[in-house]
C-alpha cells in the first residue's frame, strides 16, 4: 500500500474513534452536567446524598417515559454519582431466570443493575426479581426430577434502575416494588438549546444562538433527536464551507431531512394525512393506522404517538385515536364541519 493510502485510511479510522470517543462523551456524568429533567434531579440528588451519609445501596428506581430523553444517561450518572459499579442490560436480553442469576451474582453491594425495557422481561425472570428487589435473595431450583432442590441464594444490595417507555405495562408487583418512579418529560426548547451548544462544543464545532434555538425548537422535545439532527447538520454547514452553523443551515439541512416547521418527520405527517385521507381524522383504531402507513403498533405506540399527542395534534378517545383541528391545520387541511 502507498504511504499515501496508509496515511489516508489512518487518519479516517483515527476520525472513525474519535466520533465514537465523541459519542460517549456527549453522556454527561454527573447531576450538575445533566441538563433539564430538573424535578427528577433535585429529587435524586436528595435521595442520593442520603443514601450515601447512611453507606446504603440506593432505593430502587424506575424511569419512565418516550425514547430518547436520556433513561440510560440518567443511570449511569446516578451510578456515578454513587461511586457504585453498573451492569446495563435489557428486558428481551434476559431470556430466562439463569441469565438474571449470572447478572445478579456479578453485582457488588451497592452496585446498579439497569434494565431497559424493562416491560418486556418474561414473566418467571421478573416474579424472580420480586425477592431480589425486596430481600436480597434469589431462591433457585438446582437439579433435575428427584433431586431438584431450591437454594436459597443470598444477594447483596443493590439498586435495580428500570427503565419503561410505558408505565402502564409494569405489572402492579413489580412497580410497587420500585421506592423513587421518576416519569421524563420531554425537554423545553432552552433545554435543548443547552445540550446542542454543549454537545457542539464537545464537537469542536460551532453554532449560532439562531441556529441552536430553531435545531432546539424542532428536535421534538428529544435530545436524541436534537444531537442525530446537529450532526448531520454540522454536515450540511461545512460542505457549505461555511465557518459556523446558522440558522439558514438549520433550515436547508432539515429540508432535506423532510423535518417540518414543527419537527415533524416524513412518518408523523404519514400518519396524520392517513388518519385523514381514510378515516376522515377518526376515530380509528391503533392496529388500523398501523397496518395502513406499514408500522408496527408497538413503534407508533411509543415513538409517535407520544409526542403528536405533546403537541395536541392528535387526542385518544375510547373509540380510538382522532386528528384535532390544530393537526389538520398543520397540514393545510380544512377542519371538517361534521366533526
Ligand atoms: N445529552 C443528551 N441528553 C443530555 C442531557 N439531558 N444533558 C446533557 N447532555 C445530554
Amino acid at each position: 500500500m502507498a504511504d499515501d493510502d496508509q496515511r489516508a485510511l489512518l487518519s479516517g479510522q483515527a476520525a472513525n474513534n474519535q466520533e465514537e470517543e465523541a459519542e460517549l462523551q456527549l453522556r454527561p456524568q454527573t447531576l450538575g452536567e445533566y441538563i433539564g429533567q430538573s424535578k427528577i434531579k433535585h429529587e435524586l440528588q436528595i435521595y442520593i446524598k442520603a443514601a450515601r451519609e447512611r453507606e446504603e445501596a440506593l432505593d430502587h428506581v424506575l424511569l419512565y417515559g418516550p425514547p430518547g430523553l436520556g433513561k440510560t444517561t440518567l443511570a449511569m450518572v446516578i451510578a456515578h454519582e454513587m461511586h457504585v459499579g453498573i451492569k446495563t442490560t435489557s428486558g428481551p436480553a434476559i431470556e430466562k431466570a439463569g441469565d438474571l442469576v449470572a447478572l445478579l451474582n456479578e453485582l457488588q453491594a451497592g452496585d446498579v443493575l439497569f434494565i431497559d425495557e424493562i416491560h418486556r422481561l418474561p414473566k418467571p425472570v421478573e416474579e424472580m426479581l420480586y425477592s431480589a428487589m425486596e430481600d436480597f435473595y434469589i431462591d433457585i431450583v438446582v437439579g433435575e426430577g428427584p433431586t431438584a432442590h431450591p437454594v436459597h441464594f443470598p444477594l447483596p444490595p443493590f439498586t435495580l434502575i428500570g427503565a419503561t417507555t410505558r408505565a402502564g405495562m409494569l405489572s402492579a408487583p413489580l412497580r410497587d416494588r420500585f421506592g423513587i418512579v421518576a416519569h421524563m418529560n420531554y425537554y423545553r426548547t432552552d433545554e435543548l438549546e443547552k445540550i446542542i451548544f454543549r454537545s457542539a462544543k464537545i464537537f469542536d464545532t460551532s453554532i449560532s444562538q439562531e441556529g441552536a434555538h430553531e435545531l432546539a425548537r424542532r428536535s421534538r422535545g428529544t435530545p436524541r433527536i436534537a444531537n442525530r439532527l446537529l450532526k448531520r447538520v454540522r454536515d450540511f454547514a461545512q460542505v457549505a464551507g461555511k465557518k459556523q452553523i446558522d440558522e439558514d443551515s438549520v433550515s436547508q439541512a432539515l429540508q432535506l431531512l423532510q423535518v417540518d416547521d414543527q419537527g415533524l418527520d416524513e412518518v408523523d405527517r404519514k400518519l396524520l394525512q392517513t388518519m385523514i385521507d381514510y378515516y376522515n381524522g377518526g376515530p380509528v383504531g391503533l392496529k388500523t393506522i398501523a397496518a395502513n402507513i406499514g408500522e408496527e403498533t408497538n413503534t407508533i405506540e411509543e415513538m409517535y404517538e407520544p409526542y403528536l399527542l405533546q403537541i395536541g395534534y392528535l387526542s385518544r378517545t375510547p373509540r380510538g385515536r382522532k386528528v384535532t383541528p390544530a393537526g389538520y391545520a398543520h397540514l393545510g387541511i380544512d377542519f371538517p364541519e361534521n366533526h
